[in-house]
């Protein structure tokens, strides 16, 4: 059976995501959205794009919910997108009640599926989809490090002089200014970075990653989409393929690196299952630390987002349910 997947959101991001879902050939794709007939054009125009590149993969579109019905995969990237000056945490006001409905969706017409946000804050949604979803932590996981550690890649591989696939980036945590880049744990032949780069070079590659979203946006007026679609669509090779790759995905923590009930980015064990393992790695103190301050920030959402009535009585899942 040929897999599918639904993306939910026919913006800038969700657009992509579909693309390169198709471009890897890896699954039929319905698009949906609320403006119906945005959904449709796009969903046209990938399907010329696919039967120009004899790709016989089909896209559909639909403005419902119902539609993600028989999902293999769900990707959440609906909602407002991150404008000039707004921080991620902003946003979720207006998105965590939109991707609580999605979850809701999901649970209903896609009981079996896994699914992945990519939403802003992501982190924080991924919470309230895991919450509003009732599936177990492992099938949900939020996109976010994924695309700061190939940001650290970029930046250093233009110091190094060397690929960026040649080194192997770590970012973990929160997929906002409270991300936490693993230096240390991340290498170059064989090399932490903190061998490799000056002090200064590392605060310099690190306040590039922290800013490139923010950056972007200054740039062009509009957040990043082609680096989150491919990277979704890699992620989504992972769980469709049972790739059992190793990739930094937000998933809600019980236990594991001391937190319980908290969604952080963390090393996982990609496979068909959604997230087949946690990886935990021995982090010295001040690695730590950058932990603890993405969960703070992490914290902080959810509080806001209790005060906003979103997640307690009704959630499929009461918060201390893990
Ligand atoms: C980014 O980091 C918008 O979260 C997205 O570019």
């Amino acid at each position: 059976m040929v897999p599918r997947v639904a993306v939910v959101g026919a913006g800038r991001v969700g657009v992509e995501v579909a693309k390169h879902i198709l471009l890897m050939d890896l699954a039929d794709v319905v698009l949906i959205d609320v403006r119906q007939r945005v959904a449709e054009g796009e969903a046209l125009d990938l399907s010329h794009m696919a039967a120009l590149l004899g790709i016989s993969r089909s896209v559909e579109a639909s403005g419902s919910y119902e539609a993600i019905k028989g999902c293999d995969l769900v990707v959440i990237a609906a909602g407002q997108p991150r404008k000039a000056g707004m921080s991620r945490e902003e946003l979720m006001c207006a998105n965590a009640r939109i991707v609580k409905g999605i979850a809701e969706a999901a649970a209903c017409y896609a009981p079996h599926s896994v699914i992945i946000v990519v939403t802003n804050p992501v982190d924080a949604l991924t919470y309230v989809t895991w919450r509003f979803s009732g599936f177990d932590r492992w099938r949900v996981m939020g996109f976010g490090s994924m695309l700061d550690s190939a940001r650290l890649a970029y930046a250093v591989s233009r110091i190094l002089g060397v690929s960026p696939s040649s080194i192997n980036p770590l970012v973990l945590g929160e997929h906002g200014e409270a991300m936490a880049p693993m230096l240390r744990l991340s290498t170059v032949f064989g090399t932490p970075l903190t061998q490799v780069l000056t002090p200064e070079q590392q605060r310099a590659v690190v306040d590039e990653v922290r800013r490139a979203g923010s950056r972007i946006i200054e740039l062009r007026g509009w957040s990043a989409n082609h680096a989150p679609g491919a990277g979704v669509a890699l992620l989504a090779r992972a769980v469709l393929r049972d790739e059992r790759r190793v990739l930094p995905v937000s998933v809600v923590l019980d236990g594991e690196y001391g937190y319980r009930g908290i969604p952080l980015s963390v090393p996982a064990v990609i496979g068909r299952r959604g997230v087949l393992r946690i990886i935990e790695l021995e982090l010295e103190k001040s690695e730590r630390r950058a932990l603890e301050r993405a969960a703070a920030v992490i914290k902080e959402i959810l509080r806001y987002l209790e005060e906003l009535g979103i997640g307690t009585s009704q959630a499929r899942h009461p918060s201390s349910d893990l």
